[in-house]
């Protein structure tokens, strides 16, 4: 049921929001604030804090106080606590979605879809932390040991868990970091991408609402660029969870010495389709991936890799499919292509465009702009020369590379710098298997486009595509340490 007064103390009347510390809102002392304007139509959100050093070292430090008790708590009862949350998450869908869509442009469904997919993936991180397990391990198989050792394994917190999130999942990449912190017994700081920082906010308070004890979560709003080199390179910082773009990752990665990190990052996710493909499949799959929320996925299809036989019968069904997409105001019912999140990420997306079309690519369908709405364009034959076949556009623009074999598909896919996922579209299964086996990335998706979820499938990227896994059991992983106590007995021989 939804409480109309749930959170009222995330902001004052003028719509300036707070940080959660300690258990209470608060406002910065600096009275600094940044004004989040809807990419729909630049009307103010809200305004939110742009803390300063001095802040975010407080809340910091609070957290690794907060830390020490919270560990004490036993995991069912750590576990109650997000069953609560995703219980509040999952009543206030609705009004967090209208957040969500004003706030980051993302439509209605699919605001919707975030929300519910994060009450799951809440849920299910509290039952799988309870099904962890630790193992004893008999001495005396080692040679030269005898039977007077043994060892007993667990998982133990890491600390405090800094998390980064990117602008398009606001509520999901965040709570798929707060969560499996939290469950296995870490604190968490949650520093939300500056755009997209009102909806983490209300997500804070969803834990706060479900009884975590004070401190247990804080949150950091500013810009990345103003705080972000201090928050992950505090000495209280025990690991950072970090997903966004390639290039702040490398930066987090170079300057935070000795600092266990996950780093999710950028994509160029290829669709291969082979001749013996059902092709009606693969155009369905194909514009979902790369279209939808305006292709501001990771995962989204970054580029096709067709056989040059059934290229012509594939970019006359997508042309179609690709045509049909609603574009607009992201509220309005079935609008898939919505304003890109600033104008600066439109600029890029039509350079793209621009150097794609200077340089011969033929352009389909598209290619044009109204404000930071750019219409869903499909670019075919598309060259290794132009740099739509290589750079990650983050906006509705797919380009078609046609290929003569196999091997030439495998070698343009693994020649680019990103690693995250591919997707192979073909009725045989040992093609399918020869070319998965070949890509070079963390995940392939054999007949379906390229996607995160389900959520407690480990999810990762290797070249410049991320570092570490996710996945539910995975992250709980990630966030947590083997421990070892060694009993020697006196009484064995
Ligand atoms: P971004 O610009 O890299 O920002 C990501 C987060 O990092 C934001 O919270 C940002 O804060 C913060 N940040 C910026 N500079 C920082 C610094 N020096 N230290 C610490 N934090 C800093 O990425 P984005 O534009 O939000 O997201 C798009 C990118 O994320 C794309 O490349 C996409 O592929 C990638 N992504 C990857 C995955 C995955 O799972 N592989 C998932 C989603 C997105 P501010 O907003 O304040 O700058
Ligand atoms: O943007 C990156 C997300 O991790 C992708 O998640 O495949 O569920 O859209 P998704």
């Amino acid at each position: 049921m939804t409480d109309n007064k749930i959170f009222e103390q995330l902001h004052s009347k003028d719509n300036t929001y707070k940080n959660l510390y300690d258990g209470e809102w608060v406002e910065s002392n600096t009275k600094e604030l940044i004004e989040i304007k809807s990419p729909i139509d630049g009307t103010v959100v809200g305004k939110i804090q742009a803390m300063n050093k001095e802040e975010v070292n407080k809340a910091i430090k609070n957290s690794k106080e907060a830390q020490k008790l919270w560990a004490e708590v036993p995991l069912n009862r750590r576990a109650d606590i997000l069953y609560r949350a995703a219980d509040i998450l999952e009543d206030n869908a609705e009004r967090l979605a209208e957040i969500l869509t004003l706030e980051i442009a993302k439509d209605k469904k699919s605001s919707i879809s975030e929300i519910l997919r994060t009450a799951d993936y809440i849920r299910f991180t509290a039952d799988s932390a309870k099904q962890l397990e630790g193992e004893t391990i008999p001495g005396d198989s080692f040679p030269g040991t005898t039977r007077n050792k043994i060892s007993f394994v667990t998982r133990v917190p890491l600390g405090v868990v800094l998390a980064i999130s990117p602008f398009n999942y606001p509520i999901n990449l965040s709570a798929s970091k707060i969560a499996p912190a939290l469950v296995v017994g870490n604190s968490a700081v949650i520093k939300p991408p500056t755009q997209g920082s009102i909806s983490t906010l209300y997500l804070a308070e969803v834990f706060n609402r479900a009884g975590l004890p004070k401190g247990v979560l804080n949150t950091i709003t500013g810009k990345g660029s103003d705080i972000g080199d201090y928050c992950v390179t505090h000495e209280d910082i025990d690991f950072i969870n970090f997903t966004g773009s390639t290039e702040v990752g490398r930066h987090i990665s170079s300057i935070s010495v000795m600092k266990p990190l996950l780093l999710e990052l950028g994509g160029k996710d290829a669709a291969i389709v082979l001749e013996d493909a059902n092709i009606d499949k693969a155009v369905d799959n194909i514009v979902s991936g790369a279209y939808s929320y305006s292709g501001q996925r990771c995962t989204a299809v970054k580029r096709i890799l067709v056989m040059e036989s059934i290229a012509d019968e594939l970019v006359e069904k997508l042309k179609v499919k690709v045509r049909a997409l609603k574009t607009g105001d992201p509220r309005k019912e079935g609008v898939v292509i919505t304003p890109l999140i600033n104008s600066k990420a439109a600029d890029f997306v039509m350079e793209l465009i621009k150097d794609a079309k200077d340089k011969g690519g033929k352009l389909i369908t598209g290619g044009n702009r109204e404000e930071n709405t750019i219409y869903p364009t499909l670019f075919d034959n598309v060259t290794l020369d132009m740099r739509l076949a290589w750079e990650e556009p983050f906006g509705p623009v797919l380009p078609i590379i046609r290929v003569k074999s196999i091997e030439e598909a495998i070698d343009i896919a693994n020649r680019s710098t990103y690693g995250l996922q591919g997707a192979v579209f073909t009725e045989n299964i040992d093609k399918a298997f020869y070319i998965a086996n070949k890509l070079e990335v963390g995940t392939v998706q054999v007949n379906n486009k390229p996607e995160r979820g389900p959520d407690h499938f480990p999810f990762l990227g290797v070249k410049s595509s991320g570092m570490g896994t996710q996945g539910i059991r995975y992250s709980i992983e990630a966030m947590s340490r083997l421990k070892a106590i060694v009993l020697n007995l006196n009484n064995a021989e």
